[in-house]
């Protein structure tokens, strides 16, 4: 059996975390979702009243980061959902209050050498998909493979419109395009790692792809990789 250690990282909305799950699956690898545990984070300091929209008390997070446990856990349907202190958080971290916060939560150093060491930790034993902004550039320098990806800017605001909508939600498309590119910028150009394509990362620009073309596409690199 193949335990490998595999980056996929990128910008916002653009199905990194289907695609990475989908992945995980196909090599019954495990799928660690590093967005939720920013998510989780910042949950557990909106909780505290240590985080909020305007403001979040840097100095009392950084405190209270060791009473903060997160944990994957996997559902009866097969799918890793995230637990905060043996508490079952995966919707609550998808809501607003949480979306609107984490960006800024996951600029604090100390928030990011923290999950570094949980997420080092389960790669442990390899076998492991994990997606993000930093994996193969922080986290896992010599993860086996890297893929970056990436959609043009209004193709990920499209797809994130019509997943909103389908839940019933009344939203407008050009702030969605704002929110987007906005949250480009906070994640490419903050000071603790920023998201960049790692040098020996493959490229997936999934702009006219469909689920099924990328899993082509995986699977003809990973049986390249394989072959070496
Ligand atoms: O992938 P996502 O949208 O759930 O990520 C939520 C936030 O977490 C996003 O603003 C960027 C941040 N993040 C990060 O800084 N580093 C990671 N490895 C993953 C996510």
């Amino acid at each position: 059996m193949i335990r490998l250690v595999i980056a996929v990282d990128g910008y916002s909305s653009c199905g990194k975390s289907t695609f990475a799950k989908a992945i995980a699956k196909e090599l019954n690898h495990l799928y660690i979702d590093s967005g939720a545990m920013c998510r989780a984070v910042t949950l557990y300091g909106i909780r505290n009243s240590i985080v909020d929209k305007q403001e979040i008390q840097t100095d009392k997070l950084i405190e209270v980061l060791d009473s903060i446990e997160i944990d994957f856990k996997k559902n009866d349907g097969d799918v890793y959902e995230t637990y905060l202190n043996g508490e079952n958080i995966e919707n609550e971290i998808r809501g607003v209050m949480v979306s609107e916060c984490v960006s800024n939560v996951s600029k604090i150093r100390e928030v990011r050498s923290k999950l570094v060491i949980l997420q080092r930790g389960f790669a442990r034993n390899k076998g492991v998909v994990m997606d993000g902004r930093d994996i193969g550039t922080v986290v896992f320098p010599d993860a086996d493979m890297k893929i970056f990806m990436t959609a043009k800017p209004e193709i990920r605001a499209k797809r994130r419109f019509d997943e909103l909508t389908e839940k019933g939600l009344h939203v407008d498309f050009q702030e969605i395009m704002k929110n987007i590119e906005e949250r480009d910028i906070i994640d490419s150009t903050r000071k603790e790692s920023p998201l960049r394509k790692a040098d020996d990362a493959i490229v997936l620009d999934n702009s006219y792809m469909t689920p099924d073309e990328q899993m082509i596409w995986f699977k003809n690199i990973i049986s390249k990789h394989l072959a070496k």
